[in-house]
């Protein structure tokens, strides 16, 4: 299938690449002449596991081309996948100036019938402006558009992973001809018809995708209602963990207990300091908008909202209980990236502990990584360190922010020893409270026993109560 990708962002050059993994033929266009250039020059500019192999295979085999002149890529595909940014406007609404353009692009450049898929996150009812749009700016009257959208759920760090081994197919459709269209388009997905650059070997022999076929409508809400309930789960979790601290309880625990029941579920249950990233953030934002103009009640949202914004306060206010006075001590920071395995620090936690850490006279010294570059650029006032343990000498306390597996394996004994102070206030429930206590460090965390509570007793696996006696 001839297909093209409007926008080589995040989603758009994962899409594009695994779509010519997959074997189509994939041409992709952005508005940024500088990053089609690199992208011909075979420089991916996102650091995203696995992307890389694919994506230098396919361009070296032509199934991948990228071009500046976005009426070629228009004309040269049968179906286009629109995957430009929609990040939040002030009122926290969708911005959708770049749909409209792309839309108005189509309309004009296409000479022949074309299917046009929404791969962007957008509100429920774009797909009818889409059309609307299509239809009114449309040059060539013999030719008709024909919209769907196709939701993705790729996660940051995994992507090529997620889009290649999906838990879900959507595709939003409005008629019988797009829907076959698509199915073609994802059939060697679907079938496994494909060179996986994540399971060298063999991928491990999970259930085939499923496929859900929808209205456009319902396609579109499916993708915020997940982001939702994820960022929900999460806050939901950190709601816990707050209760856990005033009555004595360890998050860790009662979250696995919860997940341990099928409908609950273990994942997206860690405590901390709360979601960030270019997608949780404004998806709530954006679903909460639409139902505010829809007129629906969307309050428990904008709670899951606002307890993921005290992550940060409560996260603070755990390091100035801690330091007194946080002005002039040396403050090492681990991780900046707004979760593990990616350089994104777009709406990171880290961002705001920084930003508010400097503005109490703090001295930081912080290393991620893969995040660092894109952070000195904002912060050139904190020392960046290539590796852990230079940072740790004589400080203070030390931070850690962002969920890297790496920084369980650090070697603590040594860090104790090296830190003026061996404090560590753990923004992710990483380490093991008991562990860093019996390297002697106060150590404090979301939700977990903390240092200053005397040694609790830890019950052995009690015998299931009775329910009688349970009841008593
Ligand atoms: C998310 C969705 O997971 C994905 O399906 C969608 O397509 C895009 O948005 P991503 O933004 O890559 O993906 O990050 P995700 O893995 O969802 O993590 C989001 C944030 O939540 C991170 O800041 C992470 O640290 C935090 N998080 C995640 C928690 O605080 N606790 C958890 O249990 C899980």
């Amino acid at each position: 299938m001839r297909i093209s990708v409007i926008g080589c962002g995040y989603v758009g050059l994962v899409t594009g690449t695994c779509l010519a993994e997959a074997g189509h033929q994939v041409i992709c266009t952005d508005n940024d002449p500088e990053r089609i250039a690199a992208l011909k020059a075979g420089v991916v500019p996102i650091y995203e596991p696995h992307l890389d192999a694919i994506f230098a295979a396919n361009l070296r085999s032509q199934k991948l081309s990228f071009t500046s002149n976005a009426a070629e890529a228009v004309r040269l595909g049968e179906v286009i996948f629109i995957c430009v940014g929609t990040p939040p406007l002030e009122n926290g609404e969708a911005d959708l100036s770049a749909i409209d353009n792309v839309a108005r692009l189509i309309a004009t450049e296409a000479c022949e019938s074309k299917l046009v898929v929404e791969k962007s996150t957008v509100p429920a009812q774009t797909g009818q402006q889409l059309k609307r749009v299509l239809g009114v700016y449309r040059r060539n009257g013999g030719i008709e558009f024909h919209v769907a959208s196709n939701p993705e759920f790729l996660r940051e760090g995994t992507a090529v992973e997620d889009f290649l081994h999906p838990d879900r197919i959507v595709f939003g459709v409005e008629d019988e001809t797009s829907e076959n269209q698509l199915r073609k388009i994802y059939a060697p997905i679907m079938e496994r018809r494909f060179r996986c650059p994540v399971h060298l070997s063999s991928c491990p022999a999970t259930k085939p995708p499923a496929l859900v076929v929808t209205t456009i409508n319902s396609s579109e809400l499916i993708k915020h209602a997940s982001n939702s309930f994820l960022a929900m789960k999460i806050s939901y979790a950190n709601m816990i963990a707050d209760l856990c601290e005033k009555v004595g309880g360890d998050i860790k625990e009662v979250t696995h207990a919860m997940g341990l029941d099928p409908r609950i579920g273990p994942r997206f249950l860690d405590a901390g300091l709360g979601f960030g990233g270019f997608c949780l953030p404004k998806d709530i934002q954006a679903f909460i908008r639409l139902a505010e103009c829809s007129g629906a009640d969307f309050s428990m949202l904008k709670e899951a909202e606002r307890v993921n914004k005290r992550r940060i306060d409560l996260f603070l206010e755990k390091v100035r209980n801690a330091l007194w006075v946080i002005k002039e001590k040396r403050v090492g920071i681990l991780g900046l990236a707004f979760k593990a395995n990616t350089d994104d620090i777009r709406f990171a936690p880290s961002l705001e502990v920084l930003r508010r850490l400097i503005a109490e006279g703090a001295h930081l010294r912080a290393y991620d990584q893969e995040a660092m570059d894109k952070t000195s650029a904002l912060f050139p006032q904190v020392q960046f360190f290539r590796e852990p343990y230079e940072l740790v000498r004589d400080a203070d306390a030390l931070l850690i922010l962002t969920e890297w597996p790496e920084f369980r394996d650090l070697d603590w004994a040594r860090i104790h020893g090296m830190m003026c102070r061996p404090l560590v206030i753990d923004g992710r429930n990483m380490l093991e409270p008991r562990a860093m206590m019996q390297h002697g460090f106060e150590y404090f965390s979301f939700g977990q026993p903390e240092k200053s509570q005397p040694a609790q007793f830890v019950p052995a696996q009690l015998p299931a109560l009775s329910t009688a006696s349970a009841g008593a």
